[in-house]
């Protein structure tokens, strides 16, 4: 069977996450994962922070601290939070570690040996008070497309236009403000993605029909807008620097000039997706680690990655809508550039070790918070840290992967959420648990009941649960998650339909074995719920599968079986209860401290 390998797009290491980023990348990833593990794959999902760049380095100075103490406790808070959202990471890497360091820096050799990085001497804005070069957000200045005094230098919030720092009408700094800057040359090494649009288009072109469309469409129209050769190094401090290997030489003989490189970094979103692969290495140390080992030798996480070894590999990218051009574009025009030569137009393998591209790209629309946008740096909407304040972790996880930005962007309301985590979770999955939970307890002695033959509610039924099933569980394969949120809410209110027309309170008054029979039913959807729920709801999921036992160890259910897999005399007990409602009182509280209707705007 083949392997599964996951990522999602790594998370900026400033600020806490809201419900957007969950829902644009981290949650369906994690679903996607213990959807693939349930189903006994050899899975492996991968995340990391993503820590280099000026986003970093602002919000460090701004906290008035070191780039690296700042990254090395907000990782911390991310972790922890991750954990507490359940996401299932094998693991949680950092963009800054030792192992992405090399690889970039190897990356980058190999790019350059094999003639795909060009060195350029480029204008930047250099900032006389501060004493440095100001790239990317360091600059801010006016718009010279729509006139927006407040630009950054990297893009124009205003009209969304990408810029060049140099564009920008009266510029100044972003650290101290000084408008005493002046255009000063420096040396950067460009990658040559123009080489690569033909190859690129070939490539997204055969993956119409199998990719999102949201997805091919996003990577056409960058195509269609022309490949642009892209700087890939910074006037920056914070970050993997480029001066630090044994650079050789290219096809052309030539060899960079190292000296007019030094002290300059490479490009937050050259080194973040190279993490991915980084992070498969750090992943492999960690694991080597604990068992009190050495680090282990290349091949182990190369296995994931590279050549032969990586044949059976599936390599399974989730991310949201922004992120799609770096990862059909960027850094497949890194990969391929190490795969591959390019001398006089034809295209030749460089090496049978190729580095894997992404199989199967999920791309997803905005979650936005009452039709506005969640904003990191306004504080708007619900963040990670408060929403596990306020509820267990499976009511967001729920409302989210039911409410998936797929085909368009979605929307978050309390109101909303309040009325769809009522109903679903506790109106039918919590009160069908339960209510033949409690039965059994009071009526069987708190045993699956022996006795009786099903009859024919219990063959209708079994049609019904096994097609459900079968629905669920290619939907979930197809990555389509609101439809698999929707099967498997359909599959819970089968369970409540069933107990309402078995009716076992009734039955128990004349004739036990009917009952019994129905019981067991009951119980058996109990078991089934526990273990196809459980890549949304983990944690009830739990709770849920402890109260009947374990019923599915290292499988996915199989609908033959489902009505009768437990067995007759298994003590069973009521959980605790699953999940409390939302009160209108605490909606209307939240309202008022998080922002509501009125918020939008
Ligand atoms: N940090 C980026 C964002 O949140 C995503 C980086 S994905 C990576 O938009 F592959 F580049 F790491
Ligand atoms: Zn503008």
């Amino acid at each position: 069977m083949s392997r599964i390998l996951i990522t999602s797009a790594l998370p900026y290491i400033n600020g806490i996450k809201h419900l957007g980023t969950l829902a644009g990348s981290m949650l369906p990833a994690d679903v996607y994962a213990r959807f693939q593990r349930a189903r006994g794959r050899e899975t492996l999902y991968l995340c990391a922070t993503d820590e280099h760049g000026t986003p970093t380095e602002l919000a460090a100075a701004a906290a008035g601290q070191e780039p690296a103490d700042f990254c090395a406790e907000q990782h911390q808070v991310q972790h922890d939070l991750g954990r507490r959202f359940g996401l299932s990471w094998d693991h949680f890497g950092r963009s800054s570690s030792p192992q992405n360091h090399r690889l970039t820096q190897r990356f980058a050799q190999g790019l350059w040996e094999a003639g795909f990085l060009e060195e350029r001497v480029t204008q930047q804005v250099y900032s006389v008070a501060d004493k440095r070069f100001l790239p990317d957000r360091y600059v801010v200045g006016t718009c010279p497309h729509c006139g927006y005094e407040a630009a950054r230098g990297d893009q124009c919030e205003n009209c969304t236009r990408v810029l060049d720092p140099a564009d920008l009408i009266h510029p100044r700094s972003a650290i101290s403000g000084s408008t005493d800057v002046e255009i000063r040359e420096s040396k950067h090494l460009f990658l040559r993605q123009s080489l690569f649009a033909d190859k690129l288009r070939a490539w997204i072109d055969a993956k119409k029909g199998e990719w999102p469309l949201l997805v091919t469409s996003i990577a056409l129209k960058w195509l269609d807008e022309g490949l642009q050769d892209r700087g890939i190094t910074r006037d920056l401090v914070w970050g993997v620097p480029v001066n630090a290997f044994e650079w050789g030489p290219n096809p052309d003989g030539a060899l960079p000039d190292i000296d007019g490189l030094a002290g300059k970094v490479f490009y937050v979103w050259f080194d973040a997706p190279i993490e991915y692969i980084a992070c498969t290495w750090e992943w492999a140390d960690a694991r080597a680690a604990e068992r009190g080992e050495d680090p282990p030798a290349d091949a182990v996480w190369e296995r994931w990655w590279r050549g032969e070894a990586a044949a059976d590999v599936t390599y399974v990218e989730f991310m949201g809508k922004d992120n799609v051009p770096f990862h059909t574009v960027g850094f497949p025009c890194t990969l391929i550039g190490l795969n591959e030569t390019f001398a006089g137009g034809d295209w030749k393998p460089a090496s049978n070790q190729a580095w894997k591209l992404v199989d199967q790209l999920k791309g997803f629309n905005w979650l936005d918070y009452y039709g506005g946008k969640f904003s990191t740096s306004q504080q708007r909407g619900v963040f990670m840290d408060h929403a596990l304040e306020l509820l267990p972790a499976d009511y967001w996880r729920w409302w989210v992967m039911a409410n998936t930005p797929e085909t368009s962007d979605a929307t978050f309301t309390w109101e909303q959420f309040q009325q769809q985590v009522n109903a679903d979770l506790a109106d039918v999955l919590g009160n069908f648990v339960n209510r033949i939970l409690k039965f059994t307890e009071s009526r069987f002695d708190g045993v699956v009941p022996e006795g009786g033959e099903p009859g024919e509610l219990e063959a209708r039924l079994a049609g019904d649960v096994a097609a459900k099933l079968a629905e669920l569980t290619e939907q979930l394969e197809a990555r389509e998650f609101r439809k698999s949120a929707t099967a498997l809410r359909q599959l819970w209110v089968l369970g409540n339909q069933y107990l309402t027309e078995a009716a076992p309170w009734t039955a128990i008054k004349t004739d036990r074995d009917r009952a019994a029979v129905a019981v067991r039913t009951g119980l058996n959807l109990v078991a089934l719920f526990a273990k196809v729920s459980e890549p949304f709801i983990p944690f009830a999921a739990e709770k849920v599968a402890l109260a009947v036992g374990e019923a599915y160890p290292g499988r996915w259910p199989d609908a033959a079986a489902a009505l009768d897999i437990l067995p007759a005399g298994r003590p069973v007990a009521a959980p605790e209860v699953l999940f409390r409602k939302v009160e209108n009182d605490q909606v209307a509280e939240w309202v008022a401290r998080f922002g509501g209707a009125d918020a939008a705007a």
